[in-house]
């Protein structure tokens, strides 16, 4: 079966690191034999919209639509506005395409630097679902009185029923298949957010009536973030809403080696648009065009499309190969106190992965 792959490389990094992660998608399918990728490359981003005044072409999303899935490197660059471009071509895509899951796994692997120095691989293994599509990041609001003393900024949340209920429901549905503790935690900061939260606990209780079988512990998302340094084996699932689920998954990327590492997929369960796949990182002006980026966060993203893809084929032997790569410890980049490149970290992985 040949897939049809949109590819939208970005902007610095994400550059640099989606190319190692085709390179292992190519790979990948040349061992199975039965499947092929067909590429098209989107050359959207900061650039283009400093040419053509926006991020991606106006029937950008039209375009999208023929394609089973969204590779994206990352978006932003100093020379544009981050409001700019996050709204231009992410989150246009993620709301578009109805991409109400995102699914962010933290899992240190074997060789990875932990921070917490008494914290092993089997105590930091759990997944954040993060609504995406509406929530803190719905766009809503408005600016009066611009640069004026009186000026006043508006920013809305918006929380709709179906939407919520969806994301709960998965979260669960998550918590059922990975089935290690049966336990879904819900980040909420519904003593403070006396409408949304309220109502975000609400449905999640609803929810969580049908699944008897699952535990469930409520936090306010300041806990949790406490909890995810002192007591990271007790999570199994979380879910949190866009804004939650955006800054904890730093936090957790943190836990597991850092963004070099993170990894996510931005999910239309219903397939009836294409989904997004991305690493949690952003371009990294800081290090772009220096081939220092860590590449493995976009190929274990590239491991999470496939898993979406081909539900019934196997792909833990990515996971097999990067960890191979950690522990023998030669093709690191300088965020791991190595000084390979990019491509190499990315060739070593293929290597490593051509021999499992
Ligand atoms: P960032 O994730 O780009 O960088 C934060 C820090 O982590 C930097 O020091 C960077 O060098 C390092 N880093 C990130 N990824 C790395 C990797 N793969 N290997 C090694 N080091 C890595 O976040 P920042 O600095 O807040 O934002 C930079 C730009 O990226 C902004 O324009 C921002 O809006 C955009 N951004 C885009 C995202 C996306 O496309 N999904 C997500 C986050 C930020
Ligand atoms: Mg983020």
């Amino acid at each position: 079966k040949t897939f049809k792959i949109a590819v939208i490389p970005g902007d610095g990094i994400g550059n640099e690191v989606t190319a190692e992660g085709v390179k292992v998608l190519d790979t990948f399918a040349a061992i199975k034999g039965n499947i092929q990728f067909e590429y098209t490359y989107f050359p959207w981003g900061c650039e283009y919209y400093l040419k053509t005044g926006n991020m991606m072409d106006v029937n950008g999303i039209e375009v999208l639509k023929g394609f089973d899935a969204i590779l994206l490197g990352a978006v932003g660059d100093p020379s544009v506005a981050d409001h700019v471009s996050l709204h231009g071509l992410l989150l246009k895509i993620r709301q578009e395409f109805n991409q109400y899951i995102n699914l962010r796994p933290v899992k240190l692997l074997p060789g990875a630097p932990c921070p917490l120095k008494d914290k092993g691989p089997e105590d930091i293994d759990f997944v954040v679902i993060r609504e995406n599509v509406e929530g803190e990041y719905s766009g809503v609001g408005g600016i009066r009185f611009e640069n004026r003393p009186e000026e006043i900024a508006i920013q809305t949340a918006v929380f709709t029923r179906k939407n919520t209920e969806k994301v709960m429901d998965y979260a669960f549905k998550v918590a059922q298949k990975r089935n290690k503790f049966n336990k879904v935690t819900n980040v909420t900061k519904s003593n403070a957010l006396n409408y949304s939260m309220v109502f975000w606990d609400k449905i999640f209780k609803e929810i969580a009536a049908n699944y008897p079988e699952i535990s469930t512990e409520t936090n306010h998302v300041d806990a949790v973030s406490m909890y995810f340094l002192q007591r990271p084996e007790s999570f199994d699932v979380l879910v949190a809403s866009n804004l939650f689920g955006d800054i904890i998954t730093d936090l957790g990327a943190a836990l597991q080696g850092g963004l070099g590492f993170a990894a996510s997929g931005n999910l239309n369960l219903e397939k009836e648009f294409p989904s997004m796949f991305e690493p949690v990182h952003g371009s990294a002006p800081d290090i772009k065009g220096k081939g220092m980026a860590n590449p493995i966060a976009m190929v274990w993203t590239v491991k999470m499309m496939l898993d979406f893809l081909l539900e019934d084929e196997d792909t833990a032997a990515i996971i097999e190969a990067i960890t191979q790569v950690l522990l023998e410890g030669k093709s690191l980049t300088p965020d791991l106190k190595g000084s390979a490149k990019t491509h190499e970290v990315g060739d070593a992985i293929c290597e490593k992965l051509k021999g499992l």
